[in-house]
């Protein structure tokens, strides 16, 4: 039997914009809708100055200790490391995770959020899941293992700074037709399937998930996790949820 050898091309992009190309992002969804943003992977390097107001806000409630899932190219690892922070960043890219070295970022690795049960570290005290990272869940039955993963690995009084998108609202008519399909197919209305695009290289298909508030409150139910507060962008429909443990 063949084994598709899968292509990073999110981490093509990231090492791209390293390089000092202009990378636009191109995210594929499953029903064929493609969107590109025009040197959209800078977001992943932004300085904490650049960061949107509910991320800096959110924030503000780190702990201690922190678990970082899906690090992308460090921006996060790299601001609470420069604030002697201890800090492990994971990702399964493994350029991103090379990005990270090479930016200087000291603790990083190459773990897929679904294999966290391999991580030998404990006692985190705060769990980042930005950048719209809450996504990384993939659907609420994936999500809720892993947020019981977490709650092993974690202090009694940790939190989680995640993001999401609450993308009810659209107007855009294509995304309008896939949410109903997907809610006819008795899912959620945000559970997506991507895939990242570096040029016309394409990387394997992923599970994700935009919720609403409400949504995340059902994902997070009977995993230990319950919503502290939510800090809403002063436009547009990303947020970030600070979670704490009940
Ligand atoms: C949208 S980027 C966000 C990066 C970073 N958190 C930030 O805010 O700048 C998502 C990151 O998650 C990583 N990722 C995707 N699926 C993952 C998985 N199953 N396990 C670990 N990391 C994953 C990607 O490689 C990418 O670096």
């Amino acid at each position: 039997m063949k084994i598709k050898k899968e292509v990073d091309a999110f981490g093509m992009e990231i090492m791209a914009h390293y390089n000092g190309d202009e990378v636009t992002e191109i995210i594929e969804r499953s029903d064929g809708y493609i969107d590109g943003y025009e040197n959209g992977i800078a977001k992943y390097f932004g300085e904490y100055k650049n960061w949107s107001y509910a991320t800096k806000q959110a924030m503000k409630n780190i702990k201690g200790k922190t678990l970082d899932l899906g690090c992308g190219a460090g921006r996060i690892g790299l601001y609470l490391q420069n604030k002697k922070i201890d800090y492990l960043g994971i990702d399964n890219s493994p350029l991103a995770v090379k990005v990270c070295k090479l930016r200087g970022l000291k603790r990083v690795k190459i773990l897929p959020i679904e294999n966290l049960n391999n991580l030998k570290e404990k006692n985190f005290k705060s769990v980042t899941m930005l950048g719209n990272n809450f996504g990384l869940l993939g659907t609420p039955k994936r999500g809720k293992k892993i947020l019981e993963e977490l709650h092993k690995i974690t202090t009694c009084d940790a939190n989680i700074i995640a993001q999401s998108c609450d993308i009810s609202k659209t107007k855009n008519i294509f995304h309008i037709a896939y949410q109903k399909d997907c809610l006819q197919k008795g899912k959620l209305r945000g559970e997506l399937k991507l895939r990242c695009r570096f040029g016309n290289i394409k990387g394997p298909w992923f599970d994700y998930l935009m919720v609403t508030q409400k949504e995340m409150e059902m994902i997070l139910n009977g995993t230990g996790w319950k919503i502290q507060k939510i800090i809403n962008e002063k436009t547009g429909p990303l947020y970030c949820a600070v979670i704490s443990k009940v």
